[in-house]
């Protein structure tokens, strides 16, 4: 089979599928004797269904059974590091306290080397600024003054929700697929995502007129997969983390001589996102403190990237929700753990980190300190930002402001910016938020 014919047979009938049986969003009711490029049979492909309203109950139950089968496994062969257990976790409470005390265990700086500087990540992030620039939206930089109010602070909200395509992820997706060779423009694209890198890397294949494939989580919303319907790309379903679904897609690509794009494991998309450093800083003369939602690192990677080097006094926190806080839990370890993640309204930044991801290093060294948001506070965030602002936001967007508001006392008469990471929140999710 040609590279042609893959793409042309693979799959806009998965896209046709998903339309005319939408119980059944993998389209998995094809015919199991259908070919993948790789020789696998689709059911091989579609091993893992989505897990999201289409789905029948009955099949819900078995999932919920195979859950906690899969529980009770993990937790014979749990890893201990020392106060972090990072696979089962029995005592909520304690942990929720232990958690947020991460500043004790903030990492010795002095005499380490100049990551950033090394990497080069400033100046990859200034020429990703003149190639990218024409495409993306300077997105508005806004004081609230209900939050300032409340807290005694300036707080200012950088709504990356109104970047093109719902979120950051636009700016690394164009960056790494603008600075393709021509002849790599030419082959099939491969990346993983959970919904917006997805949504960024489909609006860059159609514009640009190339090819492409993306591999989504089961959990991917419904909101998230609608919007990728309207695009020239085949879509594919693997995994119920995020980590599994890109090593799949990533060895995929391998085996076939496609060319990967990853979603934060690349120094070309961490630049990318580093642009909205270059816009904060045009936009306020003084920030103190940036809050940004954290699951692979690649949008806390690129604002250090650019805001650490101009001004190493500006504080860093990455966010992430109590039911996935992997990149938290791996810095403290000091290694890339894998855990498993409950579900979490933050679905944007849920799941494990790939192995030796370039984003571990950056956030052991550079990030000031992390906080861990329940649901509910994901939840008030949302919804506060819907009446106060007026704008949607979705779960992991609102991360940083939930993060915010938890620890507000400590940054009293401090400016403190606020990153609201994308828009797209499914209808049943919303209901739930406003209800
Ligand atoms: C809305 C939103 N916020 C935050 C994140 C986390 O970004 P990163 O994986 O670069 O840390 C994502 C990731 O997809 C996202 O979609």
């Amino acid at each position: 089979m040609n590279e042609k014919d893959i793409f042309e047979d693979q799959d806009k009938s998965l896209l046709e599928d998903r339309e005319e049986n939408p119980s059944n969003p993998d389209g998995s009711n094809r015919s199991t004797n259908e070919e993948n490029i790789s020789g696998e049979k689709e059911e091989d492909v579609f091993e893992i269904r989505a897990k999201d309203s289409f789905q029948e109950e009955d099949e819900e139950d078995e999932d919920e059974k195979e859950d906690e089968d899969e529980d009770e496994k993990e937790g014979e062969d749990k890893e201990d590091y020392g106060d972090v257990e990072v696979k089962k976790e029995e005592n909520k409470e304690e942990e929720e306290k232990q958690v947020r005390s991460y500043s004790e265990f903030r990492r010795e700086k002095e005499g380490e080397e100049d990551l950033l500087e090394s990497i080069g990540l400033k100046k990859e992030i200034e020429k990703a600024e003149k190639r990218i620039r024409k495409y993306i939206r300077e997105t508005p930089l806004v004081y609230s003054p209900f939050l300032s109010q409340q807290s005694g602070c300036e707080v200012y909200l950088k709504f990356e929700s109104a970047q093109i395509t719902g979120s950051f992820k636009l700016r690394g997706a164009l960056n790494k697929i603008l600075s393709l060779s021509k002849k790599e423009r030419k082959t099939i694209l491969v990346t993983a995502s959970s919904g917006n890198h997805g949504a960024a890397f489909a609006y860059t294949i159609k514009k640009f007129g190339l090819k492409g494939m993306i591999y989504l989580p089961g959990y991917t919303t419904k909101a998230k997969i609608d919007a990728l319907k309207y695009y020239d790309v085949v879509l594919k379903f693997f995994g119920t983390d995020c980590v599994k679904t890109e090593e799949h897609a990533r060895s995929e690509a391998e085996k076939n001589d496609l060319l990967y794009i990853p979603p934060y494991n690349d120094l070309k998309i961490i630049a990318g996102h580093g642009t909205i450093g270059i816009e904060l800083m045009k936009q306020i003369d003084k920030i103190d403190t940036v809050f940004i939602p954290v699951g692979g690192g690649g949008l806390i990677s690129g604002i250090i990237g650019y805001l650490k080097p101009m001004d190493e006094k500006i504080k860093i926190i990455g966010c992430q929700p109590l039911n996935s806080p992997v990149m938290y839990k791996s810095v403290r370890v000091g290694k890339i753990i894998e855990m498993v993640s409950k579900p979490t309204l933050s679905d944007g930044s849920a799941g494990g980190i790939e192995k030796g991801s370039i984003t571990f290093d950056i956030c052991k060294k550079y990030v000031d300190d992390f906080v861990l948001v329940s649901e509910q506070e994901i939840k008030e965030a949302m919804r506060l930002i819907i009446e106060k602002h007026f704008s949607l936001v979705e779960g992991a967007g609102a991360l940083s402001v939930a993060a915010f508001l938890q620890q507000k006392e400590i940054y009293k008469r401090k400016t403190v910016v606020l990153v609201l990471s994308g828009s797209k929140i499914a209808l049943d999710q919303l209901k739930e938020v406003i209800s």
